[in-house]
């Protein structure tokens, strides 16, 4: 085994939150072969809760010797797995559903605490982990290949799917368990052994989230994980040479170094970045309808999903009435500690946004757009320990920076539309394509917009928010490089095509050359 076996420190997750074991922050290692190893690096990372700063978890930061280890222990792990039956391996996934289920309620705690998304929020964030499982359980016993007809008599073709080997995952901190639950979902399923580098913000929900999938009955090897910063440890697991694909999803600037440097060794690498997600809202707009669509796809999660809705697109026959009303809803906003149920919107996760979110703000007000709503910090005690943000409003005009650069926070563009046509161009755009959605009663205008909008999704009356796991995640154009994480199409991105060629005739026959023959 490598490196220094050290015993499992768990933080205690209660109902008051995140409490360190005998009131000790626990101090982890590394996941490697099946348990918590040291790390060959001094450096500490520390995870801290964004509501009071609190420390909730120490991490070494991990280096390449580390990343080595653990590509190691997931290619030694990698030829049985392979040959474990697919439905045997779905069976320890659907295991893995299980107990996040039963986890649930601690790990959504956990959550909150670390990422500062509000309770409910964040045990969807688990239920999206139970529900990716139980769903790429049902693959175990597809994963269907083809048969094709041969040009040849006694000759038969076929296609199946193959894993990648050893593939590296980076995940962002906004679904510290979704995320994690998407990409190694399918990349288990499909055969493959993994080694994950999450966030370092919710590097605590990432050990949680290891221990789950061993908890389950994932072979030690299968699954590992090292902790620690994007330039090291993410750029090792990259760049190593025994890593066949790279799963990335995070901001558009560190996915293009990522594809250029997985691309210079011609591995395979699947993208999934920002967005700047328009909603249209017409002049014949169920409004009602349109405002709780709105609240939630801007406001949730204090807006940083890459699926938030960051523009309302609004037509100028509903405008005054409609943002009239949707500026007296977020002046009710409640924002505050996620783990109270009276809360609405929670903290931004780390000092790094606070301040990104604060300086487009800036932005917002330098270019002459007009603060509606919000536009603070919200500073006054206990608040003064977190990153709280007041929910923001811009009147704004298209083509300033805060309607087209994605922010991250709780910060909505409203900008107005004389017409279907106009709104359509507006929400185009942008260099972003992940999700878009209108508002309108109009059954031609819908179906219509379902094609014009560019956007990986499009949502018909509903928020840009919220996707089920049973459809394909993904987006266009600036968002990602075609890959799709979750539905039908989830193994694609971790695995290859083979094609068998099974001649029974018992001589040599030419494809191309005794077909001429043949058919004469
Ligand atoms: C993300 O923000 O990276 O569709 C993912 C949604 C969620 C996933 C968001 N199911 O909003």
């Amino acid at each position: 085994m490598p490196g220094e076996t050290m015993a499992r420190a768990s933080a205690v997750v209660t109902a008051k939150g995140v409490t360190p074991k005998n009131g000790k922050v626990p101090t982890y290692g590394l996941f490697i072969g099946g348990e918590w190893v040291k790390s060959s690096s001094k450096e500490v990372l520390e995870s801290r809760s964004p509501i009071d700063g609190s420390l909730l978890a120490r991490f070494p930061q991990g280096t390449q010797g580390d990343v080595d280890k653990a590509v190691k222990a997931a290619k030694e792990a990698l030829p049985d797995w392979m040959r474990t039956p697919a439905p045997r391996r779905a069976q320890i996934l659907l295991q893995a559903a299980r107990v996040f289920k039963e986890r649930k309620k601690e790990l959504g705690l956990l959550v909150a605490t670390e990422m500062g998304k509000i309770l409910p929020e964040a045990e969807g964030d688990v239920q999206e982990a139970i529900d990716i499982f139980e769903y790429i359980f049902g693959e175990g016993r597809r994963m269907f290949g083809e048969t094709m007809p041969s040009e040849l008599p006694k000759k038969h073709l076929m296609t199946m799917r193959v894993p990648l080997g050893v593939v590296g995952l980076i995940t962002p901190w906004n679904f510290p368990i979704a995320i994690p639950a998407w990409k190694s979902s399918a990349a288990l399923m499909a055969g493959n052994t993994l080694v994950l580098k999450p966030a370092e913000q919710t590097t605590l929900c990432a050990a949680k989230f290891v221990e789950c999938l061993h908890e389950a009955g994932v072979p030690p090897g299968v699954v590992n994980m090292v902790s620690g910063i994007g330039e090291v440890a993410g750029d090792a697991l990259v760049t190593h040479p025994d890593v066949r694909g790279i799963s990335f999803t995070g901001g558009v600037e560190t996915g293009k170094i990522v594809y250029q440097r997985a691309a210079a060794r011609l591995a395979a690498c699947g993208l999934e970045l920002g967005g700047k997600n328009p909603m249209i809202v017409m002049d014949d707009a169920n409004l009602d309808l349109a405002l709780e669509g709105l609240m939630f796809g801007a406001f949730g999660t204090s807006g940083q999903r890459c699926t938030a809705t960051s523009r309302l697109i609004l037509h100028e026959g509903v405008y005054d009435e409609f943002l009239g009303r949707v500026l007296e809803r977020v002046r009710k906003l409640r924002v505050g500690d996620p783990r109270e149920p009276k809360t609405d919107v929670g903290p931004v996760n780390s000092r790094e946004q606070y301040e990104k979110i604060l300086s487009y703000i800036e932005i917002g007000k330098r270019e002459g757009a007009k603060v509606l709503a919000g536009g603070r910090a919200v500073t006054k005690p206990p608040f003064d320990k977190g990153y709280f943000l007041e929910p923001t409003v811009f009147e704004a005009k298209h083509g300033m920076r805060i309607t087209k650069e994605e922010i991250f926070g709780p910060v909505l563009s409203v900008i107005r539309i004389k017409s279907y046509e106009e709104a359509v161009r507006v929400a185009n755009d942008v260099i972003y394509g992940l999700s878009s959605s209108i508002y309108t009663r109009d059954v031609n205008r819908a179906l219509q917009a379902m094609h014009d909008l560019q956007a990986g999704i499009t949502y018909i009356n509903a928020p840009t928010i919220g996707a089920e796991v049973g459809v394909p995640f993904g987006g266009v154009k600036a968002t990602g490089n075609k890959t799709r994480e979750a539905g039908p199409h989830a193994l694609e991105e971790f695995s290859d095509w083979k094609t068998v060629v099974i001649d029974y005739s018992d001589r040599l026959q030419k494809a191309q050359i005794d077909t001429e023959k043949l058919v004469g």
